[in-house]
């Protein structure tokens, strides 16, 4: 009998396939951000387990100091409420279950990426128009935003400043020196510069400034000298030129330069300083009577700033109360998120 494997004669034997290495699987201990996301995205029990743990899961963010800021904006059953940065959804749900029934949130939030995701996740959740208006607007422009979306003023208003771990984690948006990824750092990827771009233009004295101000960085002389105007395609490229700047530093220290660069480029870059002076200034105009507004702020530039507007309000009468003292996040809230630890609190009313 003929041996139907035998491969016909004369004819040229058949090449091996070529060999394709399976991709390695990920499930368990993922370490790409990809693999860790679409992990979490199939296996919602991990998400649980993970922020046990101490950690954000990958494509989630972990509100901050949530019953603080609550506790500060007092929203009540029919309030009208703005959450000026809607980033993961967190305090937007939070106020979202105090002002129901009859009340509306406004949800900005300046990033086209992670908008959608959050708001299709809050529609699922049975959030509908009636109660739930999201709006891709910079915070800069909140009284043309409370117009276009048929609000006079609002007794509720929220800004939890900077970024989110959704963008601050994906290493294609270039916010992390943790991986390799495009140095773009923009929150809006439609508008302005990305970071390689911005640094591949700036002058050394404005980098010295942009370091100085947005950072408090000490060695922003030598930094600006050496990074102004260097071509840095990736996140790791620029870490390193930082490291290599650094030659006598600790490590430690090294890494500290890295991570407040970062900070003074993204804040330059995202023009974060100038749009948070216009929302400070619109703020008493945007409140009802008797309305509250809460901002979380995450470094010195940002504090000092609310701090300022806050006390000179209330002196010109423009704010009844302001908040005496900051507030922080409980030892245990740092422990549980990281991330909560520089939040500094700050509310007024009108
Ligand atoms: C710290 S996260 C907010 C997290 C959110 N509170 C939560 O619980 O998930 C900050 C968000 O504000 C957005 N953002 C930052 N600056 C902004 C601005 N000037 N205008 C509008 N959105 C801004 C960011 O894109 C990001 O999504």
């Amino acid at each position: 009998m003929k041996n139907p494997a035998a491969p016909p004669q004369h004819s040229e034997p058949t090449p091996p396939a070529a060999h394709r290495r399976r991709a390695r699987y990920a499930g368990k201990h993922p370490r790409r951000f990809e693999d860790k996301y679409k992990e979490l995205q199939k296996n919602p029990e991990t998400i649980a387990q993970v922020i046990a743990s101490g950690k954000t899961p990958a494509g989630a963010h972990l509100p901050v100091m949530l019953p603080e800021v609550l506790d500060a904006l007092r929203p009540e059953a029919g309030s009208v409420a703005v959450d000026c940065t809607l980033g993961h959804g967190g305090h937007t749900r939070g106020i979202l279950q105090r002002i129901l029934p009859g009340g509306r949130l406004l949800a900005l939030d300046t990033d086209p990426l992670e908008l959608p995701r959050t708001e299709a996740a809050l529609r699922a959740e049975g959030f509908g128009e009636d109660v739930l208006l999201t709006r891709k607007s910079n915070f800069a422009g909140l009284p043309a935003a409370l117009a276009a979306s048929g609000i006079s003023r609002a007794d509720v208003i929220l800004a939890d400043l900077g970024v989110s771990s959704m963008q601050l984690d994906n290493p294609a948006r270039g916010f992390t020196m943790k991986s390799a990824g495009p140095l773009d750092m923009r929150m809006n990827p439609a508008r302005g510069l990305a970071a390689s771009q911005w640094l591949e233009r700036v002058r050394p004295a404005e980098l010295e400034a942009t370091l100085a101000d947005n950072a408090d960085e000490p060695d922003a002389p030598l930094l600006a000298r050496i990074l102004a105007g260097g071509t840095f395609l990736t996140t790791t490229d620029l870490a390193a030129a930082i490291r290599n700047a650094l030659p006598n530093r600790l490590p430690l220290e090294r890494e500290k330069a890295v991570r407040r660069v970062f900070q003074a480029v993204r804040i330059a870059v995202n023009e974060e300083f100038s749009a948070l002076e216009a929302l400070l200034r619109a703020l008493p105009l945007c409140l009802n009577p008797g309305g509250r507004v809460a901002i979380l702020s995450f470094h010195s530039g940002e504090d000092r700033r609310v701090k300022k507007a806050f006390q000179t309000a209330f002196r010109e009468g423009r704010f009844t109360a302001i908040s005496q003292d900051v507030i922080r996040a409980s030892p245990d809230e740092c422990r549980a998120n990281p991330r909560a630890t520089p939040a500094k609190l700050r509310w007024a009313r009108i």
